[in-house]
C-alpha cells in the first residue's frame, strides 16, 4: 500500500496535528501561498498552505491549474471559512508539471459539450467526478440490494444469436473479411465461413438467457453492457448502456412490480445516504442552472425533493387502457398540442405522452401494464382478453421510461403462436421453447437502464455525461 492518505479520509477523521503525505491535482493556487488540490477520493479539496520563505519561488511558479503533487506536512485546523482541516506544507514534490495554457479544465464553468470533446480529462471536474462516484455507489447499491434479497449474479453473453426484443436494431458481430465476403449459392452472406458458423451480434438483453437460468435457480439478476444501434440521437439513448435485469421463477406481473418498487426506492435510497455531498452539490447545481430558464420550463421540485418523493411514495399503478383514456381526453391532446396525437387505441406511448401522464397528470412515478400485445416483444405473457399483455413499463419524471419488464409466456403452445404470428424464426429460439417443455412456470422479470436511473438521481439533463466515454451514433471517440 502506498504511504500517502485520501482526502477523503483526512477530512472523515480530522486528526488534528497528525504528520501525513497526500497526493491530488491542483484546482487552484491562490497568493502563492494555498494550493487546493483533489484526489477524486471525494467531492471536497483540501487546501494545502505553504510557507512561503522555505519555498523555491520558481519551483513553485511552475506549478498551475492540472499539475499532480505530492505534500507532506501536518494536518491543522483550518483559519479560512467553511474548511474544517487543511494541510500545513513542509515538502512538495512536483509530480507532473500541466501545461498552463493547454489543459483544458480551467477553473470556470464549462459546457457539457466542451467537457464531452475532453471526456478523457472531464473526471477531473466536480460535476463529473460527482456523478461518477454516484455511478459506483449506485452499481454497489444495486449488487446488494440483489445479494442480500437471495438474487444469484449471474452473466449473460454478450454475443449472442437471437434479437431477444425483436427490434432488430443489433450491432454484427463477424471476422469475415468485409472487402471479400462469402456467398452462398442464392447470393447470400456465407455465415457458416464466419468465426461462430452462424450470423451473430452483440446483446440487446440478457433476458432469454436469464430466463433460462432462473428456471433453475429461482432468482438471478444479469447487470452488464447492453447494444443498440438504434439511430436515436436523444438525450435518454445510448448505443452502448448497462442494463440491471433480474429474473424471478413463480413471480407473477404484481410480484415483479412490487420488486421493481422496492429495489428502485432501495438503491435511491443508499445514494442518497451514501453520496449525501454530491446530491447536495447536484442539487445546487440544478437549481442555479434552472433560474436561467424560462419559469415554465423550471422543475417544481429541486432534485433533493424529487429524489424524496420518489423515496416516500407509492408509485401509480395503472392499465394500458386507463392511460390511454387519460391521454385521449387530456386538455393538450383535445387542443391538438401532442406531436403524436391520441386517438386508436393500441397506439405506442411516445415520451411525450409518458411525460404527461408523469409530470402533469399524476406527478408521482407512473407504473403501466397490460400493453396491447402488438406493441410488444413476443415473450410477453398474453392476457384473457387475447388483445394485451402483462407488460410494465415504469416511468420516471424528467426520464420518461425507466424499467420495462414482464410476466412471461410460460404456455408452450401460446408462445410458439406468438412467435409464428410475429414472424420470428423459431429455429434460432428452440432451447427457449424448451424450457417450457421441461417443468415451465409462471416467472417475471425487468430491465433497469443504469445510466437513466443515474440521470434521475444526479439531475443530469444529458445520458451522455452519466457514463465515461459514451457511444452514440457517430461518436466512439476515446
Ligand atoms: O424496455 P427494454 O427494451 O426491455 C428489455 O430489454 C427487456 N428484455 C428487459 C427485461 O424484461 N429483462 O429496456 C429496458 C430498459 C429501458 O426501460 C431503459 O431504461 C433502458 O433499458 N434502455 C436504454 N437506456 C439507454 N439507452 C438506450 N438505447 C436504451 N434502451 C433501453
Ligand atoms: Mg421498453
Amino acid at each position: 500500500m502506498p504511504n500517502h492518505s485520501e482526502i477523503k479520509n483526512l477530512l472523515e477523521n480530522r486528526e488534528i496535528g497528525k504528520k501525513i503525505v497526500v497526493c491530488g491535482w491542483v484546482k487552484t493556487f491562490r497568493s502563492n501561498r494555498f494550493i487546493n488540490i483533489n484526489d477524486g477520493s471525494c467531492i471536497d479539496d483540501i487546501q494545502c498552505v505553504i510557507d512561503l520563505d522555505s519555498f523555491n519561488k520558481e519551483t513553485l511558479s511552475k506549478i498551475t491549474t492540472g499539475s499532480s503533487i505530492r505534500v507532506k506536512g501536518q494536518i491543522v485546523e483550518s483559519q479560512g471559512r467553511g474548511q474544517n482541516i487543511e494541510i500545513h506544507v513542509d515538502n512538495l514534490e512536483i509530480l507532473g508539471l500541466s501545461h498552463p495554457d493547454n489543459y483544458p479544465i480551467q477553473p470556470k464553468k464549462h459546457s457539457f459539450e466542451f467537457l464531452r470533446e475532453n471526456a478523457h480529462l472531464r473526471a477531473r471536474t466536480k460535476t463529473i467526478s460527482s456523478v461518477l462516484r454516484i455511478r459506483s455507489k449506485i452499481s454497489y447499491a444495486i449488487h446488494k440490494f440483489f445479494n442480500d434479497n437471495n438474487f444469484y449474479y449471474i452473466h449473460t453473453p454478450i454475443v449472442t444469436v437471437s434479437d431477444a426484443e425483436g427490434a432488430g436494431e443489433m450491432f454484427k458481430v463477424t471476422t469475415l473479411d468485409l472487402k471479400k465476403i462469402p456467398q452462398t449459392e442464392n447470393n447470400d452472406i456465407d455465415f457458416s465461413k464466419d468465426f461462430f458458423g452462424k450470423e451473430t451480434n452483440l446483446t440487446v438483453s440478457g433476458q432469454l438467457e436469464a430466463e433460462a437460468m432462473a428456471l433453475g435457480m429461482g432468482k438471478v439478476y444479469t447487470f452488464g453492457p447492453t447494444f443498440r444501434a438504434e439511430n436515436s440521437n436523444t438525450s435518454r439513448h445510448l448505443a452502448e448502456f448497462w442494463m440491471i435485469e433480474p429474473e424471478m421463477a413463480f413471480y407473477e406481473l404484481t410480484d415483479n412490480i412490487d420488486l421493481a418498487e422496492s429495489f428502485i426506492k432501495y438503491v435511491i435510497e443508499y445514494v442518497k445516504i451514501e453520496c449525501e455531498n454530491e446530491i447536495n452539490f447536484l442539487s445546487e447545481r440544478l437549481t442555479k442552472e434552472e433560474q436561467s430558464m424560462p419559469q415554465n420550463q423550471r422543475s417544481e421540485l429541486s432534485l433533493k425533493e424529487r429524489i424524496n418523493f420518489v423515496i416516500k411514495n407509492d408509485f401509480v399503478r395503472i392499465n394500458y387502457t386507463d392511460a390511454f383514456n387519460i391521454l385521449k381526453n387530456c386538455k393538450p391532446n383535445k387542443k391538438g398540442k401532442f406531436k403524436f396525437p391520441v386517438k386508436e387505441w393500441g397506439i405506442d406511448f411516445q415520451s411525450e405522452h409518458e411525460r404527461f401522464l408523469v409530470e402533469k397528470h399524476f406527478k408521482s412515478p407512473v407504473v403501466v401494464f397490460d400493453y396491447p400485445a402488438k406493441i410488444k416483444a413476443f415473450y410477453m405473457r398474453l392476457n384473457e382478453d387475447k388483445k394485451t399483455v402483462r407488460a410494465m413499463d415504469i416511468l420516471f419524471p424528467g426520464i420518461g421510461e425507466i424499467v420495462g419488464g414482464s410476466q412471461r409466456e410460460e404456455r408452450l403452445d401460446i408462445l410458439e403462436n406468438r412467435i409464428k404470428s410475429m414472424g420470428i424464426d423459431k429455429k434460432e429460439l428452440w432451447w427457449y421453447l424448451d424450457l417450457r417443455k421441461f417443468g415451465s412456470v409462471k416467472h417475471s422479470g425487468f430491465g433497469l437502464g443504469l445510466e437513466r436511473l443515474i440521470l434521475f438521481i444526479t439531475g443530469m439533463g444529458n445520458i451522455r455525461d452519466v457514463i465515461p466515454f459514451p457511444r452514440t451514433p457517430k461518436n466512439a471517440d476515446f
